[in-house]
């Protein structure tokens, strides 16, 4: 169906969240190798962990619920610890949201789960785990999903123990790997090397939930969809692209594994850099996967490493008159080495050295414990040449806000209504809970199991891509590691540190503060 026809149906229509994911299953997928075997099988290694149970499992339940995988679809549970399925059950509940009318389909979904025990580094472990996916119906023949729900440190011996044990003879075989993907570039290509000596590239699927976003995935639609924004494009009309992450809340609970990382390495490297490729990607000759990860690539070969100078670099320290955690700082975490020089916040400036962007500054903005929760990306245009209103018109930006409450909207000049001939700052506004009213948006990770059981790797992230990405950042975050940069402190619930704003004014960004949004939608 084309997606005319889908708009209308979209509005005109309340469609069941089972119809509107059946439509897109047919339109994006339309996948030979969806019903290759009946029986398919989810197996989640790490099934006792936080993901597993806040995320994997909530997933795919949904999906299930929905009517969404292949109607012969078994999940498996595999981990250390001494579990069963009843167990499992009741860890997820907090997070499956089932409706009282839901409630005899959720026993039927875990009726086609069960789980193993064993241990990730044993081989007699993955041969009893084979022996029990062989005695499922169809298991034989059933192709095999593996979700890799691990901490790093057990990827290497789980995927040899899963390649040399586990591999469905018959049906095809599809890894679905979390990051962190590596430290730095040289861990990345090691992770990568191994991985590659055991599965081949169209086997692996590198999760970056940001990746599954609506409007993440809408930006290609956007660009390459509408006429309007293609010849505006480019150096010649964007003054700088300013692509934002913003959370509300510190890293308490998380800052052992938080300090390892950073905010660079968890938030930016990945979620955002992927963000800027579909802003500065050219257009790909198809939209099938490798096409689209080609022009990612090529946008991320002409980035140069950032240097110091195009940096800002926080954390986070307890507000006295805030609320509950608000009064913690990063280093109140018990979790966290004491004087940890960790960044929670950073404002790097990235140039893309090529035709369309030459001399453009990429703003790439993340935090932890902020003043919202906040998701967007932000093309600001130049001026107008040849003012003929004195100065009275504000720079046009176009904001796709990816979360919370997708929107699109354009800030623009127009005439002061009524007896007036003064410009005025205004807003051509799509937001979507008006617009789209009775449309319920998938979930990231719905749209991303989906994608690995219909075979499309669009939305994943490939090999030569991430290496661009650590090329990328690998000098920066060995340099601050080195040299033990200290980051600035700013309070919990504020915008970050001031010069974070600094720096976003010298490389070009304006704010003049002067645009007030009136909510149409509210009477
Ligand atoms: P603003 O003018 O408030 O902000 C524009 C940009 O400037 C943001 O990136 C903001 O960053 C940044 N900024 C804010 N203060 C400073 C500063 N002191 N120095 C440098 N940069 C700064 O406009 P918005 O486009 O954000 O719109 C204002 C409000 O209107 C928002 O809440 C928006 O959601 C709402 N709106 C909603 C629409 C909808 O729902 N459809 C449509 C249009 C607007 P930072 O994020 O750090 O504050
Ligand atoms: C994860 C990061 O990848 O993304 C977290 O590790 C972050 O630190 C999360 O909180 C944000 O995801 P979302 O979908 O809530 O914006």
């Amino acid at each position: 169906m084309g997606s005319r026809a889908s708009a209308e149906k979209m509005t005109a229509l309340p469609l069941s969240r089972s119809e509107v994911f059946g439509e897109l299953r047919k339109e994006l997928h339309d996948d030979k190798e969806f019903h290759q075997s009946d029986a398919h099988i989810f197996i989640i290694m790490g099934a006792s962990g936080d993901l597993a149970k806040k995320k994997i499992y909530p997933t795919l339940w949904w999906l299930f619920r929905d009517g969404l995988l292949p109607e012969e679809t078994h999940f498996v549970g595999f981990a250390r610890s001494d579990l069963n399925v009843d167990a499992i059950r009741t860890a997820c509940m907090p997070y499956l949201k089932v409706s009282d009318s839901e409630v005899e389909r959720l026993s039927v979904f875990f009726s086609r789960n069960s789980y193993v025990s064993g241990k990730y580094g044993e081989e007699s472990s993955f041969s009893k785990l084979n022996s029990h996916l062989s005695t499922l119906p169809g298991g034989a023949q059933a192709n095999r999903l593996f979700y890799l729900a691990l901490p790093p440190s057990v990827y290497h011996d789980v995927t040899q123990n899963i390649k040399h044990h586990c591999m469905s003879a018959n049906g095809w075989n599809r890894i679905i790997v979390e990051k962190p993907f590596g430290r730095d570039l040289q861990s990345s290509e090691e992770l990568s090397n191994h991985l590659s000596a055991l599965f081949t590239e169209d086997q692996i699927y590198r999760i970056d939930h940001y990746l599954g976003k609506e409007m993440v995935q809408n930006l290609m639609v956007l660009r390459f969809g509408n006429r309007i924004f293609g010849p505006i494009w480019n150096r010649e009309s964007v003054a700088s692209v300013v692509l934002t992450f913003k959370e509300p809340f510190g890293t308490q609970g998380r800052g052992g594994y938080f300090d390892d990382f950073g905010i660079i390495r968890d938030v930016m490297q990945n979620h955002l850099l992927q963000m800027l490729c579909l802003v500065a990607m050219e257009k790909p000759s198809s939209t099938s996967s490798d096409d689209v990860r080609d022009e990612k690539v090529k946008v991320l070969k002409c980035i140069s490493p950032p240097g110091l100078s195009d940096v800002v670099l926080g954390q986070y320290v307890g507000n006295p008159a805030g609320q509950g955690d608000a009064k913690l700082g990063y280093l109140d975490d018990p979790t966290v080495p004491k004087g940890s020089t960790t960044a929670t916040f950073a404002t790097v400036v990235l140039y893309v050295k090529n035709e369309r962007w030459d001399g453009v500054p990429f703003i790439l903005r993340c935090g932890k414990a902020l003043n919202e929760r906040k998701a967007e990306v932000r093309l600001q245009f130049r001026d107008v040449p040849g003012d003929i209103f004195g100065g009275q018109c504000q720079r046009n930006e176009l904001v796709v806000r990816v979360q919370p409450n997708e929107a699109i909207y354009a800030k623009m000049m127009s005439k002061k209504p009524g007896m007036h001939f003064n410009p005025e700052e205004t807003e051509l506004d799509l937001t979507y809970h008006s617009r789209y009213k009775d449309v319920k948006l998938p979930d990231a990770y719905e749209r991303l199991i989906l994608d690995v059981f219909c075979g499309s790797q669009m939305h994943f992230v490939r090999s030569d891509e991430l290496r661009e990405a650590w090329r990328i950042f690998t000098p920066l975050l060995h340099q601050i590691e080195k040299e033990k940069t200290v980051p600035i402190n700013y309070t919990y619930g504020s915008r970050g540190p001031p010069e974070a704003d600094e720096l976003l004014k010298r490389v070009g960004f304006r704010y003049e503060g002067t645009y007030k949004w009136v909510n149409p939608h509210k009477l």
